[in-house]
């Protein structure tokens, strides 16, 4: 077995539940990079875009993934943009098994909804901003070596 396994996704795809219902299972540490940035810098993830940028956030992003990449047994979600930087890929996969979820844009938008925390989504037509989001992404999440479908399914199935 190998020694941690990612969570990657679009936002609102469900990897904060596959992920603590996983680690459960495993009986494994869970971490969460966004839970570690807003740790670290001691700010809320809409604050720190708001006063210091995507950039920024991206490199703490990256420094934090780089710092779990060595947490023995552990299950890591991550951010949905954490797959943006090549680094980061290189990374979830050269230290773990990386899980990949998915869901359809319906589904996501009912998730997400309202959702002050992701300041990438608030927009009017939320449906809109989630497709053109995930065309910039295309092709990125795809070096999982596991994707699983998560719309409609109960978590016992995605996880069991
Ligand atoms: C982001 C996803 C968020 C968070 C930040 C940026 C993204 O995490 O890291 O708002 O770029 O997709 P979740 O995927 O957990 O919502």
């Amino acid at each position: 077995m190998e020694k941690r396994i990612f969570l990657i996704g679009f936002m609102g795809t469900g990897k904060t539940t596959v992920g603590k219902r996983l680690a459960e299972e495993l009986n494994w540490a869970l971490y969460d990079t966004d839970h570690e940035i807003v740790k670290r810098v001691g700010r809320p993830i809409p604050e720190i875009f708001a006063t210091d940028g995507e950039a920024y956030f991206r490199q703490l992003e990256t420094a934090v993934l780089t710092e779990l990449s060595a947490v023995p047994q552990a299950v890591i979600t991550t951010g949905g943009g954490a797959v943006l930087a090549a680094e980061n890929r290189e990374w979830m996969s050269k230290s773990g098994f990386v899980v990949g979820l998915q869901a359809e844009v319906a589904e996501i938008v009912r998730r997400v909804a309202d959702d002050p925390n992701r300041p990438l989504l608030q927009a009017d037509d939320l449906s809109e901003r989630i497709v053109q989001l995930m065309e910039t992404r295309a092709g990125l999440y795809d070096f999982a070596e596991l994707t699983l479908p998560t719309t409609g399914r109960e978590i016992e199935e995605i996880v069991m």
